[in-house]
């Protein structure tokens, strides 16, 4: 089921200071900034040629991660993205299997423009994981 790592994503309290952190300290290719009001978050992707780095900073009120943000105000990893080829069939094996999936179990277009999911991450060993249609 499990495919490639699309990407790790580091949740920062400040979005421009990292980008700035990225692109001018690490020297690393930095996108536009996309908010994503339906995930309430503002994303940016770093290009590290094998995999990519999202760095997420907390868009409006509800954001989800604004829980993360109050135990982590420095910033830190808050997920890992693998890839799958079928949202639908990997979401139904992982329910089967005890998963728990995250919000009403629909997946969301995610910062691709592809169905996305995220798994509970009590149920993987603390870590938060988003699947990702390929
Ligand atoms: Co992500």
């Amino acid at each position: 089921m499990l495919g490639r790592l699309n990407h790790v994503a580091l949740a920062v309290p400040d979005l421009a200071a990292a980008v700035a952190s990225y692109s001018q300290t690490l020297g690393a290719r930095v996108s536009a900034p996309q908010a994503l009001p339906e995930h309430g978050v503002t994303v940016v992707f770093v290009d590290v040629g094998n995999t990519k780095i999202e760095l997420l900073e907390p868009l409006g009120a509800n954001s989800p991660i604004a829980a993360f943000m109050d135990k982590n105000p420095s910033g830190g990893m808050h997920h890992l993205c693998y890839e799958v080829d079928d949202i639908l069939a990997a979401r139904d094996q992982l329910k089967a299997a005890g998963a728990r999936v995250l919000g009403d179990g629909n997946p969301r277009t995610g910062a691709h423009g592809k169905p996305v999911l995220f798994l509970h991450p009590k149920d993987f060993f603390g870590t938060l994981i988003e699947l990702e249609q390929s």
